[in-house]
């Protein structure tokens, strides 16, 4: 899902060359220290409007980690903790050490568009005595039939997702975010993610997942017209700290890969109603062509079946309802039964998940074609408050 948004173009610019870790005082390891390449120099910025790592390009790593505060930890350790992990993260981000006894994983490796984001779980309200500040959009998500949800991989107080163009500046970044919570808050859960290298393609496109499938053609864009109101949360809303601010929906769905490696390329282009290769709608065209969702093929049935992933989960069926699809794949190894733990990490973005992703995965839910070969183990529903200003530390409108 989701490469959309680096089509649109949404490089956030790769930096100069500066090694970082150099001018941040460190030795540079001697002599001038080499022009990063491209992938290394890439750098997101860490303050606006909002947080990085929403419309910020697919990154090739990823690691999302939920934190539940510490018995006895408030509000109090919650300022002193959301002060802590901005300032890591701002620095981490420009590439920069965290602190004297920096680990040095990421030591020689530009920010390699390296972005930290922040979001608050419904039960970080009563945690920390602010109910009267949690945001409606928090009610849990309600179940779905085919639900297979594991509590102890799901939901948290704290959720924090980190994305970066390499695994050792990625895993650096959740170490350090890790270090940092200190006695305020554990670890809840933790997966990793992956996408498709920076240049492991002659030509960019939108992303693969591991079915095969080009995956975020029809995302929102950038440039739509309604893409912010969609996405973010306007000003002027009962919570106004969630001003700029966006609600994800996590969930992490395993893929029956030996079962859907068996269907031939027909069936599984029905599935979705899009061709695997190129991920034109089977109406024809390139991938960025317009489904014709009432065309019908010469048997009298719609040439995008009833039950296509494609038509069931579009806005048009679904009274609007969109969202942005930024996922990771995942591959956690061979399970005792034979079979890949693997499949997406899917991560989706709205100003409102009861007309995102909500309305969408409920009648996904009641006869999508891909039901078959997915399900969903783990889920979580964080309030991801707007970038921090200058000076500011994420979350400050909420816990001040
Ligand atoms: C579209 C795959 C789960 C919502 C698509 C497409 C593919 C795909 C290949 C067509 C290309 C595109 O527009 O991106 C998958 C896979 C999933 C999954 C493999 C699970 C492993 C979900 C879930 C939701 C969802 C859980 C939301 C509840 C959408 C939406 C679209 C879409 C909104 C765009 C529809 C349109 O406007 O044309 N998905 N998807 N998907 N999917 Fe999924």
């Amino acid at each position: 899902t989701a490469g959309a948004a680096g089509a649109a173009g949404l490089v956030l610019g790769a930096a100069g060359g500066a090694a970082t870790y150099a001018a941040a005082g460190e030795p540079s390891g001697g002599g001038d220290a080499p022009a990063l390449a491209t992938v290394g120099a890439g750098t997101v910025p860490f303050r606006g409007a909002h947080q990085a790592g929403i419309t910020t390009p697919l990154q090739a790593r990823g690691h999302v980690v939920a934190f539940d505060l510490a018995p006895g930890a408030g509000r109090k350790e919650a300022v002193a903790l959301m002060r802590r992990w901005s300032a890591a993260a701002e620095l981490l981000m420009a590439g920069r050490p965290v602190g004297d006894g920096d680990s040095g994983v990421a030591r020689d490796a530009g920010p390699c568009s390296l972005t930290v984001t922040f979001g608050f779980g419904a039960s970080f309200f009563d945690r920390t005595g602010l109910v009267a500040r949690r945001p409606a959009q928090l009610e849990p998500l309600p179940a779905f039939s085919a639900d297979r949800l594991d509590a102890r991989r799901s939901n948290g107080d704290l959720w924090v997702q980190i994305g970066a163009d390499d695994a050792l500046v990625a895993f650096h970044a959740l170490r350090v975010i890790q270090k940092e919570a200190g006695a305020a808050a554990k670890v809840r859960w933790q997966m990793n993610g992956f996408n498709r290298s920076p240049g492991a393609t002659a030509r960019p496109m939108t992303a693969r997942n591991l079915m095969g499938q080009v995956d975020g053609t029809n995302n929102p864009k950038p440039t739509d017209p309604d893409f912010d109101r969609r996405i973010f949360v306007a000003a002027g809303g009962d919570q106004p700290w969630m001003t700029g601010g966006s609600y994800a929906v996590v969930r992490r769905i395993r893929m029956l890969l030996d079962d859907w490696e068996k269907l031939p390329l027909e069936k599984q282009e029905r599935v979705i109603g899009r061709r695997k290769s190129d991920g034109a709608p089977l109406t024809g065209g390139t991938e960025t062509t317009k489904p014709d969702l009432d065309k019908l093929g010469s048997d009298g049935k719609p040439v995008i079946p009833v039950d296509a992933h494609a038509r069931i989960s579009a806005p048009e069926q679904n009274g609007g309802a969109a969202m942005l699809r930024r996922p990771f794949s995942f591959h956690d190894g061979i399970g005792p039964d034979g079979t890949p733990d693997a499949g997406l990490l899917f991560i989706c973005w709205q100003a409102d998940p009861l007309r995102g992703f909500v309305p969408v995965q409920r009648k996904l839910d009641r006869g999508d074609a891909l039901s078959a070969f997915i399900r969903h183990e783990a889920s979580g529903l964080y309030a991801v408050p707007g970038g921090p200003a200058d000076g500011e530390y994420v979350g400050q409108r909420l816990l001040e």
